[in-house]
């Protein structure tokens, strides 16, 4: 297998991430559509300053083995009702290709499901309201891993105020139910990359990639 990452940019690598072998694909549908229709009745979100378009739930493979979480949608996630298609989720799609993966075999959340207002970070009220539809969700893609993408993704399911310097670069146990621990990998959100495109911060955010891709038993023979 050739190198994924040549001169530290993040170039695709074409294979198959296969869905959880004990998958059950139309009962793991079923139980997204109907968690994304709770939220609406519930509308956890009514009381925040937001004004959006679109609820924006989630995107990809309900049975997936790999999740990543973001912060919240942004204007033109609101747009189009999806999760990172902006900016950011054009080099999130570039990472997951170096991974070797396709954005359809991983499943994609974030924290809030409205856009706030100026991308403002989730206040803390925010993050509560909406941490318990996030977390069904993940009980319900059951991953093998999930990759956090910027600090409130990580501080929201670690519940720490730590640093991103201090959480990257090693795995944290998520407990989702009681005796079910899921590995967590913080790391840069893609915006922060794209604001900071420099050659040490893609080598960070790959090494966290590899060590995801380790964890999944799919490390590149070569990096
Ligand atoms: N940033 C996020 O955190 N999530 C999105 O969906 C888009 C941008």
């Amino acid at each position: 297998m050739t190198s994924a990452l040549l001169g530290v940019e993040f170039v695709p690598l074409a294979r198959a991430l296969e869905p959880k072998p004990d998958a059950d694909p139309d009962s793991a549908h079923a139980r997204m559509r109907a968690l994304e229709a709770k939220y609406k009745r519930d509308a956890p979100h009514k009381d925040f300053d937001t004004q959006f378009n679109s609820i924006v739930f989630g995107d990809g493979d309900p049975c997936a083995r790999l999740m990543f979480i973001g912060e919240a949608p942004g204007a033109d996630e609101d747009r189009l009702g999806k999760p990172f298609v902006g900016r950011s989720g054009q080099l999130l799609n570039k990472m997951i290709a170096a991974m070797g993966f396709s954005r359809e075999r991983v499943y994609i959340a974030n924290v809030l499901k409205t856009r706030p207002p100026g991308n403002a970070t989730p206040t803390a009220v925010e993050v509560e309201a909406c941490k318990p539809y996030l977390i069904e969700q993940i009980r319900i893609v059951s991953p093998e891993v999930i990759v956090t993408l910027g600090l409130p993704a990580a501080r929201c399911l670690l519940e720490t105020n730590d640093s991103m310097g201090n959480l990257r670069n090693r795995f944290h146990n998520f407990e989702v139910a009681p005796g079910h621990v899921i590995p967590v990998m913080p790391t840069y959100h893609p915006a922060y990359l794209l604001r900071a495109y420099t050659p040490e911060n893609r080598k960070k955010v790959w090494s966290d990639l590899q060590m995801v891709l380790d964890r999944l038993g799919m490390a590149p023979a070569s990096a």
